[in-house]
């Protein structure tokens, strides 16, 4: 199919856009640069992606920006890592609030540095009455993290007698993670080739349309925003029933 030619259908967009953002580091490897070159740029593509978003009417994008996984890379990247996303933040704030972006964290919070937590949390306060486009950081995210914390928050709650077995639903369970506010993603986006799901979403996605392409996190943007869009627009989603 020749993308190329069709337009985004403004009638159909997906509300709520997962974006597992990959190839930070063979970018940069290509051009003889560090890792954390790639990465630098990496922030340059989210500011482009975010904005595109808000124009095509996307309410929510959730971008995976650090895995729980992703401690056991060097020290020195995790830690230009950090520096990286408190820097961002702070740069970033005045031009998330011209934009009207609300700024939100999902992941183990109290397992970020101290410094991240800080600067997040007054990016997260400074714009939480704005209503433009809703911005997901996943940040010392996995799954499996947080469905545990989910089970055991449940299975508490029934030790306690505050709900029986009975009110376990998948409504309650969906009430219990830490996407609570946010509705599950209908488009999840990987770039850089790699075809998983690298421990993210796993309970949200389920029903998601998944998207992939070859592109490096750095050089994605509205075009190839747009063409997933377009992609996600041409699909059947049948939800287990059949088409007629
Ligand atoms: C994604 O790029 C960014 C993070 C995981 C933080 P990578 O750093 O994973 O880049 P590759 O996959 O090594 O190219
Ligand atoms: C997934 O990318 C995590 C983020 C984008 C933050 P990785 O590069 O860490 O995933 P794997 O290791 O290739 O599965
Ligand atoms: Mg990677």
């Amino acid at each position: 199919m020749n993308l190329e030619k069709i337009d985004i259908n403004p009638s159909n967009i997906p509300r709520h856009i997962a974006l597992i953002m990959d190839g930070n580091g063979r970018w940069a490897k290509q051009r003889g640069e560090h890792r954390l070159f790639g990465h630098t740029k990496g922030v340059d593509a989210v500011r482009e992606v975010l904005k595109a978003a808000k124009s095509f009417g996307v309410e929510y994008l959730t971008l995976y920006a650090f895995s729980t996984e992703n401690w056991n890379r060097p020290q020195q990247e995790v830690d230009g890592l950090m520096s990286l996303l408190v820097d961002s933040i702070t740069n970033e704030l005045p031009e998330l609030q011209k934009q009207g972006v609300k700024l939100q964290v999902i992941g183990d919070f109290k397992g970020l540095p101290e410094t991240c937590q800080v600067s997040l949390s007054e990016g997260m306060e400074s714009t939480k009455h704005n209503t433009e486009i809703n911005l997901v950081l996943a940040l010392n995210y996995s799954a499996k993290w947080e469905i545990t914390q989910c089970v055991r928050e449940i299975s508490l709650k029934v030790a306690k007698n505050e709900m029986i077995i009975d009110d376990i639903t998948p409504e309650l369970i969906s009430l219990h993670l830490t996407t609570k506010d946010i509705p599950d993603p209908e488009l999840l986006i990987r770039t850089s080739g790699e075809h998983r799901i690298s421990n993210f979403l796993l309970w949200q996605l389920a029903y998601a349309e998944f998207y992939f392409t070859e592109t490096h996190w750095p050089d994605f943007g509205k075009e190839e925003l747009r063409a997933a869009i377009i992609s996600y627009q041409s699909r059947e989603r049948r939800f287990g029933m059949v088409s007629e």
